[in-house]
């Protein structure tokens, strides 16, 4: 049930890439469902608000839920296992067979269980995610996550080549008609949060054919697409063999009609794109989903971050569960200002390293700017919003500014220390 109610506490949100809007001891109201915006004393609130019910959370930080722009539910499973391994060989040896387990609709439902309750009691309001190639586990992915309140963009993984036959699709026939199929059950469900999103694994797993009638869906049907880009070297090699025509890797996934000409688009990763392939993501306005652990764990790379910044590239975090061991977007800010300093140190001066404004920024705004008006409290923005709690993180220091304070629990707050949570107006229970 969405509530109207109006919020006491220290408000902080991300204005844009360079600046917060900081208020203390303030009054953010929730209209039903959208922000009504924030006032310093009570008696600015407009009077159309006044008799909304006002919850105390007096000396608790109030930021704007975080918007996890990739991870895959299946891999939840073994997260934090089977880190010593690259791209190719890890999806071999950790993650598809761990997959394959999801043709068992028991055993789907009961880890989809484990992983929507995970994601209930995060910071994450919002995310796009992966299920695998299965129509019916997936369904039971978004009948558990529709039950958490959060708002979530789920894919049916397509991939019918270049992969183990006890995970491959048929062909691409199949494939198709099984994305028909799954895309007709999750009409006549009806969900209030969780919606449909195309999802060709990457171009290796995924025939000429698949990804033109992919592009095809996506025009008609008016939906968003995801997929991998550019994550690994020997990937973006082998692409380059399977797609001898292509200029780039997003050059090829331009040409199947899957880089944005049919709808919103977001690819993962994108450390290896060259000036060509990011002048493409520019041009056809799409998202790069940024995934520090995952990149590190896999031996990946370091995307040029900075850069997509300055071309002013649309950029959120993903936390890429599993090849990222954690779903944590507070670790993810982390992480995401670290990788920028080593890049910056050992790869390219000029590129400055992330503030955290920026990671804050990306986490929460520029991410969340993917479902549209949220990510901020802005008036009319959706509202998505997180109290935090700091008694944890003890400090003798008395006099931290909202900034600080913001800075400190990024670093060192904990799902723990999340009191609760709103979800377009509803509270999500932590
Ligand atoms: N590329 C294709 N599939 C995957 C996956 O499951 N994880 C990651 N990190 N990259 C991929
Ligand atoms: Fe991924």
């Amino acid at each position: 049930m969405t509530e109207s109610v109006i919020i006491h506490g220290d408000i902080i949100y991300s204005k844009n890439m360079r600046e917060l809007a900081c208020f203390e001891d303030s009054w953010l109201v929730c209209d039903s469902g959208a922000s009504g915006g924030v006032y310093r004393s009570r008696e600015d609130i407009p009077a159309r608000y006044k008799a909304y019910p006002v919850v105390d959370h007096s000396g608790c930080l109030i930021i704007p839920g975080f918007t996890d722009l990739h991870l895959h539910a299946p891999q939840f499973a073994f997260r934090g296992l089977g880190m010593d391994k690259q791209l190719i060989d890890w999806l071999d040896q950790v993650a598809f067979p761990e997959e394959a387990k999801y043709a068992d609709t028991r055993y789907a439902d009961m880890a989809y269980r484990m992983f929507a309750e995970a994601m209930r009691n995060s910071g994450t309001a919002r995310a796009l995610i992966y299920g695998t190639h299965h129509t019916d586990a997936t369904m039971l992915l978004m009948d558990n996550l529709e039950k958490t309140g959060l708002v979530t963009m789920v894919g049916k993984v397509n991939m019918d080549r270049n992969c183990p036959d006890y995970i491959c699709e048929k062909d691409h026939e199949t494939s198709l008609a099984e994305t028909e199929r799954w895309l007709k059950l999750t009409a006549e469900r009806n969900y209030a949060n969780t919606y449909p999103i195309l999802t060709p694994r990457f171009i290796p797993a995924c025939s000429d054919k698949l990804m033109i009638g992919l592009a095809n869906i996506q025009g008609r049907e008016h939906l968003p697409l995801q997929s991998h880009l550019s994550e690994n070297e020997d990937e973006v090699k082998w692409v380059s063999k399977l797609c001898p025509w292509s200029t780039s890797y997003g050059q090829a996934y331009d040409r199947f009609g899957c880089f944005g000409a049919n709808g919103p688009t977001v690819m993962a990763h994108c450390v290896w794109s060259t000036d060509e392939e990011m002048l493409l993501i520019k041009k056809n306005n799409v998202f790069v989903a940024h995934c520090p652990a995952s990149n590190m764990n896999l031996a990946s790379g370091m995307a040029p971050i900075r850069k997509y910044i300055s071309m002013k590239i649309k950029v959120g975090l993903g936390t890429d569960v599993g090849a990222g061991h954690c779903k944590s977007m507070f670790d993810a800010m982390v992480q995401a200002v670290e990788v920028s300093k080593l890049y910056w140190k050992y790869v390219d001066r000029h590129a400055k390293p992330l503030t955290m404004e920026e990671a804050f920024c990306l986490a929460t705004r520029s991410g969340g700017s993917f479902f549209g008006r949220c990510g901020a409290f802005d008036p009319g923005y959706e509202f998505d919003a997180l109290v935090l709690d700091e008694r944890e993180i003890r400090t003798p220091i008395a006099d931290l500014s909202l900034k600080q304070r913001l800075e400190r629990f990024i670093y060192l707050g904990e799902y723990r220390d999340i009191k609760a949570k709103y979800v377009r107006g509803s509270q999500v229970i932590i």
